[in-house]
Parts: structure tokens; C-alpha cells; sequence
């Protein structure tokens, strides 16, 4: 890749900087002041910028617990993205991987990573996700059984089989957790509608292997551990 895209990649400054930089002789690559900003680089080089190491990785990862009233998109001109939630210096090409509604909080992927994330939102793949939800009404036997069949849900939407556990439930209001195997626009949402119920809280708890930290609060990130990142790989 060129030297200026891997210093933007890392956040080190404006493409416009960046070559002012380069060409100053400030960069050194494997000690060689490079001057020449679209100079091809691998990213196993040694590279100093204006005196400080600047460690590239091709690939990051990272588990946010999603708060409710920011947008799953990398950049939005008037509402708060889950990037925004992100350390300032964090690398330039990160993105969600996959959306939760704005309501919606708990597990969300975050990576730079294009192929994994297509293979994880792949319809083909059927990753399954488990949410906890509450839900205005009483859940039945009857609705897991629906569930469980595969629901019409309306006329864009014929939802795969999902499993639905009740936790608790009574006239007023359930909890429950649904695993889904598809990630439809507002699909749970639209699934408990089609039954006749409202939710009013949705949680997501897993992606495939990975389950949220339950130590990460609401609006924080870490990256994953290798144990994650491995099993996420295989799934
Ligand atoms: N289903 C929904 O309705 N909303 C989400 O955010 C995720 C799944």
C-alpha cells in the first residue's frame, strides 16, 4: 500500500499533512527518510514519524457494548456514531460491523476488517445472535411456536426459524431471548409486531461465539482477546 494511505490508516493526520510530513523527510522507513508520499510500503517496515514509532496492524477488532441513542454507521454529519464513542486517535477505517437500531444496545463488533465482516453478515452464513428483549403483553407457548416455524412477518419479510425462551412473563410485560440467524431491518422488532407485541428493550448478548464482556459498560470498547478473535475466525 502507499506510505501516506498507511499513516492516514493509523490516524496520524489529514492526507494533506500527512504528505507535507513525508515529503519534510520527517519519515523514516527502516531508517530511510522516504520523501516520496505514495512510496510502496508492507506494513512489516519499521516506520518513525517526527520521531515516534508508528506500529501498523492490518486488522483490528474490538467489542463495544452499544449504548442506546447512537447510530451503528462510521460517520454521520448530525447524529452520535459509535465511532464517535471511539478513543480520538483511534485508526481512520473502522466501521460497525453489522447495525443495532439506535434503541438498541449491547454487542457490537467493530473492525477494519472487510472479508470477515462479509462472511459474518453473509445471509448465507446464518451467524446466530441471541437477544434478550422485554416485550409489552404476555409472550406464549404459542409465539415460540411461531417463531420456531419460520414467521410471516409482513410482505418484505418471511423471517428464518428463531428460538424464543420466555424468562418471565405475565399480562403486562415479558423478557425473553430470541436467537436470530439473519439481520433484517428491525427484524425482532418487526417479528414480536407481527405476533401482536410491542418490545420495549432489546439487548444483544452474542454474534456466533463472541458474547459480551460483561464487565465492558455501556459506551466502552476493548479490543478482542486472541481466544475471540480466533473462534470468530472459524465460525
Ligand atoms: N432486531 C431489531 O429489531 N433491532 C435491532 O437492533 C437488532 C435486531
Amino acid at each position: 500500500m502507499r506510505l501516506d494511505k498507511l499513516l492516514s490508516d493509523m490516524n496520524i493526520g489529514t492526507r494533506k499533512e500527512i504528505k507535507t510530513l513525508v515529503r519534510k523527510g520527517e519519515v523514516l522507513v527502516d531508517g530511510v527518510p522516504v520523501k516520496d508520499p505514495g512510496a510502496a510500503v508492507s506494513g512489516n517496515e519499521v516506520i518513525i514519524c517526527r520521531g515516534k514509532q508508528v506500529t501498523y496492524s492490518r486488522h483490528e477488532y474490538y467489542m463495544m457494548n452499544k449504548p442506546a441513542g447512537v447510530i451503528s454507521a462510521s460517520e454521520d454529519p448530525k447524529q452520535e456514531t459509535v465511532l464517535d464513542l471511539m478513543p480520538d486517535d483511534r485508526r481512520k477505517d473502522l466501521f460497525p460491523v453489522g447495525r443495532l437500531d439506535k434503541d438498541t444496545v449491547g454487542l457490537l463488533l467493530i473492525s477494519n476488517d472487510g472479508d470477515l465482516a462479509h462472511r459474518l453478515l453473509s445471509p448465507k452464513s446464518h451467524v446466530d445472535k441471541v437477544y434478550f428483549a422485554r416485550v409489552d403483553g404476555q409472550v406464549t407457548q404459542e409465539d415460540v411456536r411461531l417463531f420456531k416455524e419460520g414467521l410471516l412477518v409482513d410482505e418484505s419479510l418471511t423471517a428464518l426459524p428463531a428460538e424464543l425462551e420466555i424468562r418471565s412473563s405475565t399480562a403486562r410485560q415479558s423478557e425473553v431471548l430470541i436467537t436470530i440467524r439473519e439481520g433484517k431491518f428491525h427484524q425482532i422488532k418487526r417479528m414480536f409486531q407481527a405476533v401482536g407485541k410491542e418490545v420495549t428493550y432489546l439487548k444483544r448478548l452474542s454474534m456466533g461465539p463472541l458474547v459480551l464482556d460483561p464487565d465492558l459498560e455501556e459506551g466502552a470498547c476493548r479490543p478482542l482477546t486472541e481466544a475471540e478473535l480466533a473462534a470468530l475466525k472459524e465460525c
